[in-house]
């Protein structure tokens, strides 16, 4: 019989320091009030000097804690990411290395902002076939240093932050009861963040420092993750025979109040199922579900046998979901 596979932990990390809407009025051509209606976000964290992989550990520090698990007895740290600090080393082997966590293997992915429910479904594979007991998934990004932010279409909407969970094998039943993962790379122009130059003897090319930013095409953004939280959660009831009413939390990619207000409404959920803190943190991109799922886990409000859709979609475009039953 294949185990179980139940978060045993969460933990999250925010930068402390808090921009406001009207602190971005004073940067660029835009107001509190436009952000508030447009998005429903009233302020975000913005690092002032902490990299991704600070936030990362941090984060991964406070999931073990909860998970009451030591350093080594992880075996796999993955961290899902689109601002590492560098390529080499990554940011899953800089917090393996100051975690302590010597006899984990370690690496990143990339999937936007779908990339921790690329990394959870990931590491349920390992913990699935045997392979590992204990996984560390790690969200976490610094993307204000990778917006323009001369760009109001797109610096207002994001923020810094960082999220983790340990997925454990277990016996009994319970924990991720279905899953999804999903990609579109024909709309891989919808949202783009250039890694780097291509520079070498046989190639000249001056190209501006802006391309090296995050740009957007938002209403194309707006509708595909309309359709993806919509059909996704679809696909989960489907695949596992549940129905709406018993999903007590839908843990959406925290994005746009509108985009979750939308997509409540074409699924015929109410939207207070939905769990939001947008307006205090922006998009954090592969870090907000996570950041999410901890604020719900640190409320109370979640109790064994509740079932939890957590659903991401992000740039590639990529999309995907888990159907947890807490334990
Ligand atoms: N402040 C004030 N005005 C702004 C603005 C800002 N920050 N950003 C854009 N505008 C202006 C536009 O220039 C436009 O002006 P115009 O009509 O004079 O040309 C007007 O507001 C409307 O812009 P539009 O792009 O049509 O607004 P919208 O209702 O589509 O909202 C987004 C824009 C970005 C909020 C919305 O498209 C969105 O949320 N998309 C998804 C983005 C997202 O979630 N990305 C990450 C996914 S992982």
């Amino acid at each position: 019989m294949m185990s179980h596979v139940i978060i045993k932990g969460t933990g999250s990390y925010l930068p402390e320091n808090v921009m406001s809407n009207d602190d971005l009025s004073k940067m660029v051509d835009t107001s509190d009030d436009w952000i508030r209606t447009r998005t429903g976000i009233s302020e975000r964290r913005i690092s002032t000097g902490e990299r991704t992989s600070d936030l990362a550990y941090e984060a991964g520090l406070r999931a073990l804690k909860s998970a009451n698990l030591k350093p080594d007895e992880i075996d796999l740290i993955i961290c899902a990411t689109i601002t590492a600090d560098s390529f080499m080393p990554s940011c899953a082997c800089k917090v393996q290395g100051r975690l302590g966590a010597s006899l984990a293997a370690a690496f990143d992915l990339t999937a936007a902002c779908t990339g921790m429910i690329y990394g959870m479904v990931t590491a349920e594979q390992f913990i699935k076939t045997g392979m590992y007991s204990n996984v560390l998934v790690i969200g976490a990004e610094t993307l204000s240093g990778a917006l323009d932010w001369e760009d109001r279409s797109t610096c207002v909407l994001f923020g810094d932050g960082a999220s983790a969970v340990v997925l454990s094998r277990s016996d009994s039943g319970g924990g991720i009861i279905g899953s999804n993962l999903e990609a579109d790379g024909s709309k891989k122009n919808l949202l783009t963040l250039p890694a780097t130059t291509m520079l070498n003897p046989y190639v000249d090319k001056d190209i501006e420092d802006k391309q090296y930013k995050i740009s957007m095409q938002g209403q194309e953004v707006f509708k595909f993750a309309v359709r993806t939280i919509t059909s996704n959660i679809d696909f989960l009831l489907n695949k596992t025979g549940l129905t709406k009413e018993d999903i007590d939390y839908i843990i959406p990619h925290q994005a746009n109040l509108r985009i979750i207000e939308q997509a409540a409404k074409f699924c015929k959920v109410p939207v207070d199922k939905f769990f939001m803190n947008l307006d205090r943190y922006g998009n954090t991109s592969a870090a907000s579900i996570g950041i999410a799922l901890d604020e719900l886990v640190a409320s109370g409000n979640l109790n064994p046998g509740n079932k939890i859709i957590l659903v991401g979609f992000g740039g590639g475009m990529t999309g995907g979901s888990i159907l947890i039953e807490w334990v």
